[in-house]
């Protein structure tokens, strides 16, 4: 082998990556090689910044545990998250798109019948969530898995107010008639945890922190692919900066507002409330790439890919 120079450098580190078992991993090292080395000579990278950055890196992954993800958060507000969600749900036209997951989804929320309240006793405007879940031609999904959950009326999520109990997260389960009715309150937007590496970051930055008013949903149904997804109220403040690039079009959903009197679901509410009509359309297995059941399987299954 060649000995060092700034020329020859990158070439150098092409050939060593060329010694990985898998084809894949090959691909993927060299890649990276090329891109870090290309980034490098483009900034022309001081040694101070160059530390400054591998002190980051140390602490981003030191704060980082089973219950914060920061480096999940980095890969979120380059837009990194967002892009390989869309590379890897190529879903057809007329299927509900997906968007990022985020920090706080909680496996096995509590089951609760059609129509219940997840915000029971909690402070904010009462929204409705009513709609169908459908496949591609129109037909109702029996049995389809609707797993919800979001922040609270000060923009707070369940794991960031540290209850015992779950917070506005539960799974309701479809009917013959695929139609889903929820009782909730309207979220506001809110800020992305800034007490990391991330705020760190961003506040040497213009950036806007903040994400755009929005419900999460998880929709599996058998034999169709599972859709993780958000509906975002229109003309919520942020909806055009989402710091996580969450937003896409058909994702904007009216919350119209209604008097006191009858809600949809049967009820009789005493003050306004707001009801959110949508229908989740899910594509058959099979017709997106690499649809995968879970999170906890794409995890399971990436640690072993390469
Ligand atoms: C969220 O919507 O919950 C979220 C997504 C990405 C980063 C932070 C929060
Ligand atoms: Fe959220």
């Amino acid at each position: 082998m060649p000995y060092a120079t700034e020329e020859n450098l990158t070439a150098l580190a092409l050939k060593q990556w060329e010694a990985c078992h898998s084809p894949r991993l090959r691909q993927i090292m060299q890649s990276l090689v090329k891109h870090m080395h290309g980034f490098v000579r483009e900034v022309d990278l001081k040694q101070d910044e160059w530390l400054a950055a591998v002190d980051w890196l140390a602490r981003t992954g030191q704060m980082s545990s089973e219950k914060r993800q920061e480096f999940i958060l980095f890969s979120d507000v380059l837009g990194v998250s967002m892009l390989v969600d869309a590379i890897n749900h190529r879903f057809p036209e007329g299927a509900t798109p997906s968007t990022v997951i985020g920090p706080f989804h909680i496996d096995d929320s509590p089951e609760m019948p059609m129509g219940a309240n997840v915000a029971e006793g909690l402070a904010g405007e009462t929204c409705f969530l009513v709609g169908t879940i459908r496949d591609l031609d129109g037909k109702p999904i029996e049995g389809a898995k609707l797993d919800i959950w979001q922040a609270d009326a000060d923009g707070l999520y369940e794991s960031q107010l540290g209850s015992e109990e779950p917070v506005l997260r539960a799974v309701f389960y479809s009917g013959k008639d695929g139609k889903y009715a929820i009782r909730t309150i309207a979220p506001p937007g809110y800020s992305i945890p800034m007490d990391g590496t991330v705020g760190d970051l961003l506040r040497g930055t213009d950036i806007s922190h903040f994400r755009p008013a929005h419900i999460h949903f998880y929709v599996s149904a058998p034999g169709y692919e599972p859709l993780i997804t958000h509906l975002f109220k229109k003309g919520a403040k942020y909806i055009d900066s989402d710091v996580v690039f969450g937003v896409k079009e058909k994702l904007i959903v009216e919350f119209t507002k209604h008097a006191a009197g009858p809600a949809p679901t049967g009820e009789v509410i005493s003050e306004p409330f707001v009801v959110v009509n949508y229908d989740f359309v899910l594509s058959r297995a099979a017709s997106a790439k690499n649809g995968k059941a879970s999170l906890s399987e794409v995890v399971a299954t990436s640690r072993g890919a390469l």
